[in-house]
């Protein structure tokens, strides 16, 4: 994870803004052919845009890097219209609770191309999993498997399984979003004997069949040696095992702010792949992976409308915009960096160090500690931090009774909202009291 970047006179590096995004006449920044401002006036602020183009080629990156195994981890950005994207471009999808299910289903993909996660699965979520005919169940306890195997009995089926492991190997990332290492709420162990211990287990079971292994390193990792580490451990358990399927997680990190580089998707399989024949897995195994965030970062930005800015002299300049935490955590959370652009001049040199900071009441209300924008920043402004495609709207809250900003999709000119904007009559459906 990488903290706020040193302010920077530079404009926004173009390699973080969505594959379509070019300027319009007037200079002012468009994306899928729709300017960011008319969106705004149209759909309101704050919003979050997403470029449909940069979405589906990702998706279909994806299916030729890995293959049709290959599965879009849908906590990263989830609503119907993204799952059927997704499930259109060829990719399964990653489903960890019963909401994602849901919300998956609700979008026509199929069960057999839902995969379902999770730490502890309730017995609702695999009875509905099971009702679905979802294809893959990653199994990830003991617990787990003792309500499965009561399940499969009660129906007299047989249920295809994958065991989740942990390779033991620490990613280079923010420890919050690190799942490989050894000391994990997920998965069994490689090292310790657990994860041996089940697959000892599954054996002898009837009621389930073990078709293959899933390990996840973590999420952000941006070196590619990580990934090969990871690989090689998982594959020295797997090849005696003589299993036909291979999932690797996601995790591929994905560039924020100025000057970072990422991987290709095709370099991220490429090293995996070397990684695993290295210890003899074969060609023939079916190698999958559930990249989210590589998907779906870059292909969104939020934006907000500037409404309140605030010199304090010899400390900071407070800018203030109608969105914050609510909308994204992961500054709060990760100490995340996000750029700062303006809508109407996204190639202006950017002189001025700011503080953004959301509507909410808190100081740790922070979007960006360290933000550049154009000296003429003012009030009423269309700001964009770009990259929030992922793990944004995805953890987007109500707190301070904020309502959730609205999803829009563009594509050549066109503009469909996908998600609408929260009302405040939206925040009273719940109370019954
Ligand atoms: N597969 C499994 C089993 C996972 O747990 C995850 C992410 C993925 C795939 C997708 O990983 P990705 O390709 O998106 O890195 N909220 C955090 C990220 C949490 C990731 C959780 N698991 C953030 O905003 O950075």
């Amino acid at each position: 994870m990488v903290d706020a970047s040193p302010p920077s006179n530079l404009p926004v590096d173009w390699s973080l803004l969505p594959a379509t995004a070019s300027m319009g006449k007037r200079g002012e920044l468009t994306i899928g052919g729709c300017s960011v401002e008319t969106l705004t006036e149209q759909f309101g602020t704050p919003l979050f845009i997403y470029d449909e183009a940069h979405l589906r080629s990702r998706c279909r990156e994806a299916v030729e890097a890995f293959g049709p195994d290959v599965a879009y981890a849908s906590k990263a950005f989830l609503c119907t219209a993204m799952a059927k994207l997704a499930y259109e471009e060829g990719m399964r999808i990653d489903v960890s609770t019963a909401g994602e299910l849901h919300v998956a289903l609700a979008a026509g993909v199929p069960g057999d191309r839902l995969v379902l996660h999770g730490n502890n699965k309730s017995v609702e979520e695999l009875t509905m999993a099971l009702d679905a005919g979802v294809g893959r169940i990653i199994v990830d306890s003991e617990d787990e498997i003792d309500r499965l195997e009561a399940l499969a009995a009660q129906r007299q089926v047989t249920i295809a399984v994958w065991i989740r492991i942990t390779p033991g190997v620490h990613a280079h990332t923010h420890a919050f979003i690190s799942t490989g290492q050894e000391d994990s709420k997920f998965g069994f162990s490689v090292n310790s004997g657990a994860a041996q211990r089940v697959v000892d287990r599954l054996s002898t079971s009837t009621a389930l069949e073990l078709v293959g292994i899933h390990a996840h390193l973590g999420s952000q990792v941006f070196d590619l040696e990580n990934f090969a580490e990871a690989a090689k451990v998982v594959g020295r358990f797997f090849v005696p095992l003589g299993l036909a399927e291979l999932c690797l997680g996601g995790g591929l990190g994905e560039a924020y702010v100025n000057g970072e580089q990422t991987q290709s998707l095709f370099a991220w399989a490429e090293a995996t792949r070397n990684a695993l024949r290295e210890v003899g897995v074969s060609d023939e195994v079916s190698l999958s992976a559930e990249p989210g965030r590589s998907i779906v970062a870059r292909a969104g930005l939020t934006a907000y409308t500037v409404g309140t800015i605030k010199e304090l002299l010899g400390l900071h300049t407070y800018v203030s915009v109608d969105g914050g935490m609510s909308d994204n955590p992961r500054p709060v959370l990760y100490g995340s960096g996000y750029e700062t652009m303006l809508a109407r001049a996204p190639q202006a040199e950017r002189p001025r160090t700011i503080r953004l900071v959301g509507k909410h009441c808190e100081s740790g209300d922070v979007l960006v500690t360290q933000g550049s924008v154009p000296q003429d920043l003012s009030v009423g402004d269309v700001l964009i931090t770009p990259v929030t495609g992922a793990y944004g709207y995805a953890m987007a809250s109500n707190y301070n009774k904020v309502p959730r900003p609205a999803v829009v999709f563009v594509r050549d000119g066109l503009a469909r909202l996908v998600v609408r904007r929260e009302q405040l009559s939206d925040l009273l459906t719940l109370d019954v009291g």
